[in-house]
This record gives C-alpha cells, sequence and structure tokens, in this order.
C-alpha cells in the first residue's frame, strides 16, 4: 500500500518510528512518583486515589460541565455528591463560577486539562489552600504536559492519567499522588483482557503501516486464540470507552505494560506531537475553525481539535479519504443540571478531534490538512447548494401566492 493510501490512525500505533528502547522511564513524571500506581485506566486510578484524601463521606466535589462521562460515574461510584460548574468558551475554568458553588459541603475542585492544555494551576491552587479544599488533577488527556515547565499533575493532591491514550499500550493508568499509597490491592489485568487488546493494538499497527496480509493472518491467530480461550468480548474488560464498567475497578495494569513503555521515547513524543498541531494549524488557518489557536510551552497536546457543523457526517466523509478521527463526549452527564450542560452544547455537538501523534510525519498531516479542507469545502458547497434551492423554493411560494 502506498503512504498516501493507508489510514491516517488517531491513536499511536506500535509502528517502529517512535520507538526507542529507554531505560529512562522511572525518571519521568508520573511514572517517577514514590508514591505512584499503575492501575487498568484512568477511571480506576481515580476510584482508588479518592480515599487518600479523606473526604468527609457524601461530600461534594465540584466538577466541570463539560466532561467525558466516565469521571463522572467514578466519583458517583465512590460516594460522593457532585455540584457542577461553568468552562469558558476555550474550556478554560471560570474561577469566579467556582467560588460561587462553595459552602461547608465542598470538600474537593475537579480541575480537568483538555487536549493537554493546562488550566491556570497556580491561581487554583490558591483557591484550593484559601478554601480547605482538596484538589483532583484530571490528566487523562494530558500525559507528558507542563505548564510552562510544570508538569501537569504535580499540583494535585491527587492526579489520573490515562496513560495508553498518548502512547501504545493496551491498557494503562496511573495515578499520581501526594497523600500515600492506596489501601487496596489490585489484581493484575487479566490475562485474555491483556492479550486480546494486545492483538488488537498489533492489527491497528499492521492495517496502518500496509502489512494488511499479515494482519490477516493476525486476525485469524486472534480469532483462534479467543476460541481456545473460549473468549467473548463482554466476559473480559477493556480500557476506553464511555460506558461505566465496574468491574475494571479491581485491576492495576498488567507487567507487560511496564516492558511496553520502555520502548516509549518521552522526549519525542512531545517533540512531534507539538511539531505536528504547529503544522496543522498553520496549513488550516482560515480554512476550518479550531479554538486552539496557539501552543503554549510545554504543552503536550493530545489531538487538534477542529469545530465542524455535522461532525457525525464530516468524520465519516474524512474517514472515507483514509483520515481517523476522534468524535467523543457527545452527551452530557445525566446528573449536569440542563442549562449548564446547554452552555457547552455547542463542543459536544462541533468538536472533532484529528489525529497529530508522535507517529506521523510531516507529510503525513499534510495528508489530514487536504481531506479536512476537501470535506469542509464539500460540506459548505453542499450548505449553499442547500440555501439556493431552498431560496428557489421560497420564491416559487412567494411567485405562487401572488398570482
Ligand atoms: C477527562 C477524562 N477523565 C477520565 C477518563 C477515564 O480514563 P480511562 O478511559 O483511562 O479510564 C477519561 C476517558 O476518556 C477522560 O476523558
Amino acid at each position: 500500500m502506498t503512504n498516501s493510501l493507508r489510514p491516517v490512525p488517531v491513536y499511536p500505533t506500535l509502528a517502529a518510528s517512535t520507538l526507542r528502547p529507554s531505560a529512562n522511564w522511572r525518571r519521568w513524571f508520573p511514572f517517577s512518583e514514590a508514591r505512584g500506581v499503575w492501575t487498568f485506566s484512568g477511571r480506576v486510578a481515580l476510584y482508588h486515589g479518592l480515599p487518600l484524601l479523606n473526604l468527609p463521606p457524601k461530600s461534594v466535589i465540584l466538577v466541570p460541565n463539560y466532561h467525558q462521562g466516565v469521571e463522572i460515574d467514578t466519583l458517583l461510584a465512590a460516594g460522593y455528591q457532585l455540584r457542577y460548574y461553568r468552562v469558558g468558551e476555550r474550556l478554560e475554568i471560570d474561577m469566579a463560577d467556582v467560588e460561587r458553588r462553595l459552602d461547608a459541603h465542598v470538600s474537593a475542585l475537579y480541575v480537568t486539562h483538555y487536549f493537554g492544555f493546562p488550566q491556570p494551576l497556580a491561581s487554583i491552587r490558591a483557591f484550593c489552600n484559601a478554601h480547605g479544599l482538596k484538589l483532583i488533577e484530571d490528566c487523562a488527556l494530558s500525559l507528558f504536559s507542563r505548564d510552562g515547565k510544570q508538569w501537569l499533575g504535580t499540583e494535585g493532591d491527587i492526579a489520573i492519567f490515562s496513560v495508553y491514550k498518548t502512547v501504545p499500550l493496551p491498557h494503562g493508568g496511573f495515578l499520581a499522588t501526594r497523600a500515600g499509597a492506596p489501601s487496596a490491592a489490585l489484581d493484575g489485568a487479566p490475562f485474555t483482557s491483556t492479550l486480546v487488546q494486545t492483538m488488537d493494538l498489533i492489527n491497528h499497527t499492521l492495517r496502518v503501516t500496509g502489512w494488511g496480509g499479515v494482519e490477516q493472518s493476525i486476525g485469524r491467530a486472534t480469532r483462534t486464540a479467543k476460541r481456545m480461550l473460549q473468549w467473548n468480548r463482554h466476559e473480559t474488560i477493556q480500557s476506553g470507552g464511555a460506558l461505566w464498567d465496574s468491574r475494571l475497578l479491581g485491576h492495576a495494569a498488567s507487567g507487560s505494560v511496564k516492558g511496553w513503555i520502555r520502548l516509549v521515547n518521552r522526549d519525542r513524543v512531545i517533540a512531534h506531537r507539538r511539531r505536528n498541531f504547529r503544522r496543522l494549524a498553520w496549513q488550516l488557518k482560515g480554512l476550518v475553525p479550531y479554538p486552539f489557536v496557539d501552543l503554549p510551552a510545554g504543552v503536550c497536546p493530545l489531538f487538534f481539535p477542529i469545530m465542524v457543523p455535522d461532525k457525525v457526517r464530516f468524520q465519516q466523509d474524512l474517514a472515507a479519504l483514509g483520515v481517523e478521527s476522534v468524535n467523543l463526549w457527545d452527551a452530557s452527564h445525566p446528573s449536569c443540571p440542563a442549562d449548564l450542560a446547554a452552555e457547552v452544547a455547542h463542543w459536544r455537538e462541533h468538536c472533532l478531534e484529528l489525529p497529530i501523534h508522535q507517529e506521523l510525519q510531516e507529510c503525513t498531516i499534510d495528508r489530514v490538512a487536504a481531506a479536512v479542507s476537501a470535506v469542509w469545502q464539500q460540506h459548505h458547497s453542499h450548505a449553499r447548494r442547500s440555501v439556493v434551492v431552498e431560496n428557489a423554493g421560497l420564491e416559487a411560494k412567494l411567485v405562487s401566492m401572488s398570482m
């Protein structure tokens, strides 16, 4: 398969270009944290990190109106009450709104760094100290990201990471904590789960690197392995996804994850993601609206978000041109009040996330830009034609009424 026909994956694969064994990973934040804990995924890290905060039972945690949903499910499953606060136009925390929502029942503030972009940690920390609140940093989307020189996740009383979103792993979450290690002992990930998610990752890698024949053989091997283990996808656990599955909560990451992470070169991950983000921004400038115009120093972006009128159709048309994208976060959690949910409804309806990860070369980013711009033009000329047809229909109606 030629480069131009290969699908552009939205998540990194195991392709060799960014995999260089490194003995250094234990020195990288958050893995450098003496009390850090590997978990099956980010939500598991959150669930087991919460007891370390010693919050009064059933006390209130302030959470943002723009959320994925599983982090909210996790906080509720842990027995806390939630109160939502507002984020602004660029998803920045609205501290005045947070302050208005304080009362004696509030014990913690939950802060999400969206797409790897930092919330203002220094002022948030000062606010939490002034009001006696614990700070929970959600870094599920911001592994290896910094606010200037400060790593995201170093200010919170606990911070959670979803490691497999940034680097190619079958699963893996991480809990960084200033408050002691979790008391619950977690079981390793089920063997079948690790096996099948690893096979998925290998299949994914072969598909996008053009080794389709090998992929088919691996696909057959995966199916045989599943039959031999009499395994069915719903019978074991999987990382990722927006659905709540309490079975995940008892599991750590498998030992193999710590082997895979050695193959990651953190500095390359950061440098390539930044280079790709900037290149895509430059290519799409003036063509397609995108909310994060600047890339501040230290940010390690997860995706490149764009705002499109019909994101489901846009995603399908992009996929037809071989470019994958992410369309998640389309629904507010049912516990979020309707007025606050409505304030971020445009993000949920219009935000589509494009690939910029470490493995993509500059020529692939140019392909992404060309595909996005082609789909945008196609949608807009279609929209213009519909307006002309609607206007023509209206004119015909007016003419017939005036006769
Ligand atoms: C903001 C946020 N927090 C937490 C999580 C949970 O992470 P994981 O899927 O690794 O459990 C997610 C998952 O997408 C998320 O988007």
